[in-house]
């Protein structure tokens, strides 16, 4: 059985133009996106501040709590995680928790380590990072701060099963903390390494920080990102990066809410946050870091901030007016560090001396993230205008626009997740929408029952992009969401890129983000199609643009059946080349084993006049470009 799908272009039919940057990225620190993904830190725990518990929580029998709920997750039986001790066969040695002494009081949590016992074999501290450490040919730069009694060196090294695959000697350790810094150069390639810190004499040693980077990060930052998952990132072309989140910029209690003070200045004071998501974060990945990669990456830096709620999802706290000053004031704060004049403001002056003079490509700020009711309202106006009048040259994003004038927000944002059937189902959805409204799809997946992500999650995506794009005047902005994901601690089912401290891959939809945008038109033309088949359950989405003198269309069969798709053109044209994603069927996926399994594939042919016949695979994905 066939469908048959009559597509009609209108290239002289002008609808719309469409924002250059209309797909970004959206980052939350979820399934370890940063620390264990994009953040290029490779030691677990550095400040072994992760088993503290969450901010704003009291602890009693087992359970972390809120003002007004339980934390779910919070594990309370390591209390050092990422880090053993090897004493071998004949050392003797022992590790503890340590709290006293410390360096920084904000980050008082050490590890103390006692060598009593040599005898051939070295006690050492073993730290497995994020699932095992992946080790290449390169050099490694290691940081650590530590205070000693008794032991003068330590080496650190790289190992694998008793194998070294490189090392450095921290030497003449004194008894007040200190910085060093030591290379370490690996000559060989290994995944599962792990990262040893070997005192060379008996004594204790206190551990206030230890970090580990490749020296090559991402644009060779010194606090800098995973290369490989940065360039995955690149390959998006993102026209703006939307961060910190999602939920996390919420927290479970506004203690626990993002709170950009905490995550600038040098990475060793820096106390992290508990994570809603299971986890304690480094904030590593802090503000500075985060606008540095924007501007690296080429895309508008788009800033969500707390407005003074914690999550709704969670049986939201409601700050006071004195907390929602608070929350306002931080949010000034930090779009003064990324814009303020370096010699006038003052966090504009801490931003050059963090090393950035220029201002950082910050545009949006959006205030609070999927809020809605009464109490939003009230705190949305409260923030807007202020934020309007202090810096009108920013656009302003809303969570829930009930009540609100239009005149009073750039955008508003909308979330989608949802099984394959509904993109189909509301297709049409943006078409009956009022022309003066502007959308951000500011998180959106087929993400249920659909494994990790398979080719009918993407196919089902695809059409709704399809109409996004159609209807160009009133979405300006959309980002896919979540990210990124660990694959080793998923708590989202369905997340764009994959990995684990080795390889990545990218699920089909990413190969769909990346042909969209690929092939994003600078301005949309009419295009209309009729499918017709046996039972009706077969449906071809199709849209049209103008990229340069190029025609493209987009096209989707979203059905189990094979359809003959006829394109009609107004103009004639000499060549077209085909952008495909597909696959053997509805659920394959991508892995890290088989990780473009499912990708694009291009092919191109000659032809002569303004029509062209295809036929489109079951949930099949195509970009056509007709070039002249
Ligand atoms: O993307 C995962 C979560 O989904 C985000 O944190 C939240 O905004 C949404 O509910």
């Amino acid at each position: 059985m066939r469908a048959e799908a009559e597509i009609k272009v209108e290239e002289n039919n002008i609808i719309c133009d469409v924002n250059p940057k209309m797909y970004g990225v959206f980052f939350e620190e979820i399934n370890h996106a940063g620390d264990g993904g994009l953040y290029g830190e490779m030691v677990r725990n550095r400040s072994f501040m992760d088993s503290v518990i969450p901010e704003g929580t009291a602890y009693f029998d087992g359970k972390a709590m809120t003002k007004t709920t339980h934390v779910e997750n919070f594990d309370t039986e390591d209390l050092l995680p990422g880090w053993s001790l090897d004493c071998g066969e004949e050392g003797e040695g022992t590790i503890e928790p340590w709290l006293l002494q410390p360096r920084n009081k904000q980050t008082p949590n050490q590890i103390k380590m006692t060598v009593s016992k040599i005898n051939g074999c070295f006690p050492k501290l073993v730290n497995s990072g994020f699932w095992g450490m992946k080790v290449r040919c390169e050099k490694y730069r290691a940081v650590l701060i530590l205070r000693s009694e008794g032991v003068g060196n330590v080496r650190i090294s790289l190992e694998k099963d008793g194998m070294l695959l490189g090392e450095a000697i921290v030497e003449n350790i004194g008894i007040n903390f200190k910085k060093y810094t030591v290379q370490i150069n690996c000559v060989e390639e290994v995944s599962g390494a792990v990262l040893t810190l070997t005192p060379l004499n008996t004594g204790t040693l206190y551990l206030d920080f230890v970090s580990l980077f490749p020296v090559n990060t991402y644009k060779n930052r010194e606090n800098g990102m995973r290369r490989d998952l940065a360039e995955a990132l690149e390959k998006l072309k993102p026209g703006f990066f939307r961060f910190p989140g999602g939920c996390i910029v919420e927290g479970i209690s506004l203690e626990n809410a993002y709170r950009f003070h905490k995550t600038i200045g040098p990475v060793e004071d820096r106390t992290g946050t508990y994570n809603l998501w299971g986890y304690r974060r480094t904030d590593g990945m802090g503000f500075y870091e985060f606008l540095q990669f924007c501007e690296d990456i080429g895309a508008d830096a788009m800033y969500v901030c707390n407005c003074g709620m914690s999550c709704q999802a969670r049986k939201s706290e409601e700050g006071t007016e004195k907390q929602l000053a608070e929350f306002l004031q931080d949010t000034m704060d930090a779009i003064e560090y990324a814009i303020g004049d370096p010699e006038t403001t003052k966090w504009g002056k801490l931003r050059a001396e963090h090393g950035h003079s220029e201002s950082f490509p910050l545009k949006y700020i959006e205030i609070g993230n999927e809020n809605g009711g009464p109490f939003y309202q009230k705190a949305y106006r409260f923030f807007y205008e202020r934020l309007k009048a202090r810096y009108p040259q920013l656009l302003y994003i809303i969570n829930d626009a009930t009540g609100i004038e239009r005149t009073e927000y750039d955008f508003l944002d909308e979330h989608y997740y949802c099984e394959p059937a509904f993109f189909a189902a509301v297709a049409e959805k943006y078409d009956t929408y009022s022309r003066d409204r502007k959308i951000y799809v500011g998180e959106y997946a087929c993400n249920t029952g659909v494994g990790i992500g398979n080719m009918a999650a993407a196919a089902s995506e695809a059409v709704f992009m399809i109409s996004m794009e159609k209807n160009a005047d009133v979405v300006k902005m959309a980002s896919y969401a979540p990210l990124f994901c660990n694959v080793n601690d998923r708590v989202w089912p369905v997340n764009l890129i994959n990995y684990d401290s080795d390889r990545w891959f990218g699920i089909p939809s990413y190969h769909l983000q990346c042909l969209f945008r690929k092939l994003l038109s600078e301005k949309m033309a009419e295009c209309s199609v009729k499918t017709s088949s046996f039972t009706n359950a077969a449906r071809v989405f199709a849209n049209a643009g103008i990229l340069g003198e190029d025609t493209v269309v987009k096209a989707v069969n979203f059905s189990s059946i094979e359809a003959l798709a006829e394109i009609r053109l107004e103009k004639s044209y000499s060549k077209v080349r085909i952008y495909k994603i597909c696959a053997d069927g509805p659920c394959e996926e991508n892995s890290l084993d088989e990780p473009e399994k499912i990708k694009i594939q291009a092919e191109e042919f000659q032809m002569d006049g303004n029509e062209w016949k295809y036929t489109l695979k079951p949930y099949g994905i195509y970009g056509f470009m007709f070039l002249k």
